[in-house]
């Protein structure tokens, strides 16, 4: 797994922490640390996935179509370590875009797109093909979600990362029937790379991390 970030994400006081790409300037309110800006598992789930040693198939210089970017709190992260790469942000909810649309401003490598990911055909013309899709929406098709984004926008070499929420699937059924019927799902088109529980921090949440199946 590509993993060359150099010194774009560190730990500085036991905090993680991501080299600021707009130095000085904070995004939601999280802490300066020099050149670096704090990069809180209480705010973000990736955050608390790379806590729990997830690395990222990432490089500075990587194309990520990031799927319900909301205002930008874990995007903004991303942007830090995609220096000399491309972030596109989907998000359907006026609010939250209206505050994703400044912060793009003063960032150059973020793309705010204001549309539902349940339809990639309408943004394809602007996305093209990206190394990584990363997917945070509460939805309960949200495999399928990723699935055609998938067909539509990854290299046949990309990777995803979703984190999948249990209690906006259903309600009833127990978290752990509903991540083994969710990653065989999954499975139909992605060899699962690795798993991480979210909990205690997100309870009944679990990030999966996959690959293109080959076959
Ligand atoms: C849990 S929040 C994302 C938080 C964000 N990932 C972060 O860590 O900063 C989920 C977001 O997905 C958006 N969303 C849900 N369904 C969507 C859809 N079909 N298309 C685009 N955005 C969607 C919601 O409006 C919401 O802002």
């Amino acid at each position: 797994m590509k993993m060359d970030l150099g010194a774009k994400i560190t730990f500085i006081d036991g905090q993680l922490a991501t080299l600021n790409l707009v130095p000085g300037s904070s995004v939601y309110g999280e802490r300066l640390l020099g050149d670096y800006r704090s990069w809180s598992p209480r705010r973000s789930k990736l955050a608390s996935a790379l806590l729990k040693g997830l690395k990222l198939p990432l490089s500075a210089d990587s194309s990520v179509l990031y799927l319900g970017a909301s205002t930008g709190t874990t995007a903004s992260h991303l942007s830090d370590i995609l220096s000399d790469g491309i972030l596109y942000l989907v998000e359907f909810a006026k609010k939250p875009m209206e505050k994703l649309v400044s912060l793009c401003e003063a960032r150059y490598n973020m793309i705010p797109i204001f549309e539902d990911a349940n339809h990639p055909e309408r943004y394809l013309g602007i996305v093209g093909e990206v190394d990584l899709i990363y997917q945070d929406i509460s939805q309960p098709n949200q495999v399928e979600i990723l699935i055609k984004n998938a067909d539509h926008l990854l290299k046949k070499s990309g990777w995803v990362i979703i984190a999948i929420k249990a209690r906006s699937i259903d309600l009833a059924r127990s978290s752990e029937d509903i991540f083994r019927s969710e990653l065989e799902k999954f499975s139909m088109r992605f060899e699962i790379e690795e798993t991480f529980d979210l909990s205690p921090g997100y309870r009944d949440h679990l990030m999966v991390v996959g690959k293109l199946s080959s076959n």
